[in-house]
């Protein structure tokens, strides 16, 4: 007898992963989840749709080898079966956790779920809009990663009587339009990213099991493996036009570089309770993050930020503050409120313009991308 797995850890297909979560929606909703999943602003994960026939058009020969090496190790899912709670999974107290940290670790899991499930969305449809073979089966098989990865989070969020429900967020969130290489570079970029993030914390948490004050933890060598190469995919997709990485698309590409991480940063430092309970300094932290993905993005990109710039950190650091002032200033409301908005809102501007204006380190990307998970 054919049996319909139950669990998005079990499904092969993004469809199945999807279909299993539609049917919990139904049995557990909650609203503040997904008011909180809905938030459009600069620093919340957000939703993509992109121009899919020219991303359908990507011919995959120049890097043939590499992407079929890829593929099959995608293909033969060594993470399938993993995103599910079993008996490494620690009682969690939730009732006695200090207030400021469940508040900051709950929102820490919505937009964590909120950002893995968008990316299963825009790869998902990719999978559905295109007719070029590599192309479908790529985006398919990320699009499975990504849907086992928000279904497990959701799993957490249950425990605290929460739930996202993907089914109305995919309907009803917005949708921001990219051009193909945007997408390269801001999704890349975000795997890498997120790549770097999760295995930091991981080994920081083997080093020191006392701060693992969650489970999930537990889970993110694995997960951050699957985000590694999603990251391999976009290097590759990118290597096949070379002007992708060339002439003004650099400077694109350094716009990307210091978005990326300046809303890690401050986004980051909105959560300080979170990351004294993990014992983790977020300034070490966000250097850390940075220097591995600088490294690793070296594959494809060929600058890199110059984050040992004596300019970085202090502007990183006015940011963060002009970051506060503005969240101050839109709670404040009236007319007060509103110029104290604009005074904040053009200092972080002007912050940004700073972080971009520091001259990028250059170097030369290796001819081969293809790199395995090292940290
Ligand atoms: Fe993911
Ligand atoms: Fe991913």
């Amino acid at each position: 007898m054919n049996m319909q797995p139950r669990h998005t850890a079990d499904a092969t297909t993004v469809e199945e992963g999807l279909a299993i979560a539609e049917a919990q929606d139904k049995i557990y909703n909650n609203e503040m989840a997904t008011e909180t999943a809905m938030q459009n602003t600069l620093l919340t994960p957000r939703f993509y749709t992109t121009d899919f026939d020219e991303l359908d058009a990507v011919d995959v020969s120049p890097v043939r080898e590499d992407w079929d090496a890829l593929i099959a190790q995608m293909l033969a899912d060594p993470n399938k079966g993993h995103f599910k709670k079993n008996e490494d999974w620690d009682e969690v107290d939730w009732d006695g956790m200090e207030p400021t940290l469940k508040k900051e670790f709950i929102d820490f899991l919505i937009s964590s779920c909120t950002a893995e499930f968008s990316g299963c969305v825009l790869y998902k449809e990719m999978k559905r809009r295109g007719s070029n073979q590599d192309v479908t089966q790529l985006f398919q098989l990320m699009a499975r990663d990504e849907a086992r990865h928000a279904g497990f989070i959701n799993d957490a969020l249950r425990e605290a009587g929460l739930r996202v429900n993907l089914g109305f967020l995919t309907q009803k969130k917005k949708y921001t339009y990219f051009r193909p290489k945007f997408i390269y570079y801001a999704t890349y970029l975000s795997e890498k990213i997120g790549y770097a993030r999760y295995i930091t914390i991981f080994r920081h948490l083997e080093a020191h099991p006392e701060h693992r004050f969650h489970p999930i933890f537990k889970w993110f060598r694995e997960w951050c493996n699957d985000e590694f190469s999603h990251g391999e995919a976009f290097a590759l997709l990118m290597k096949t036009d070379p002007k992708l990485t060339r002439g003004h698309n650099v400077l694109w590409i350094k716009f990307f570089l210091t978005a990326v991480y300046a809303t890690m940063y401050v986004r980051d430092h909105q959560r300080p309770a979170f990351h004294e309970a993990l014992g983790v300094d977020p300034d070490w932290y966000a250097h850390e993050v940075f220097t591995k993905t600088s490294k690793l993005s070296e594959q494809i990109f060929p600058i890199t930020l110059d984050i040992e710039h004596p300019r970085w950190q202090p502007t990183l650091e006015r940011l963060q503050r002009a970051n506060q002032d503005l969240a101050r200033a839109k709670e404040a409301g009236g007319i007060t409120g509103k110029l104290a908005q604009i005074g904040a809102s053009a200092r972080a501007a002007w912050c940004f313009v700073s972080l971009y204006t520091i001259p990028a380190n250059k170097h030369r990307v290796p001819e081969s991308t293809r790199m395995e998970p090292v940290y």
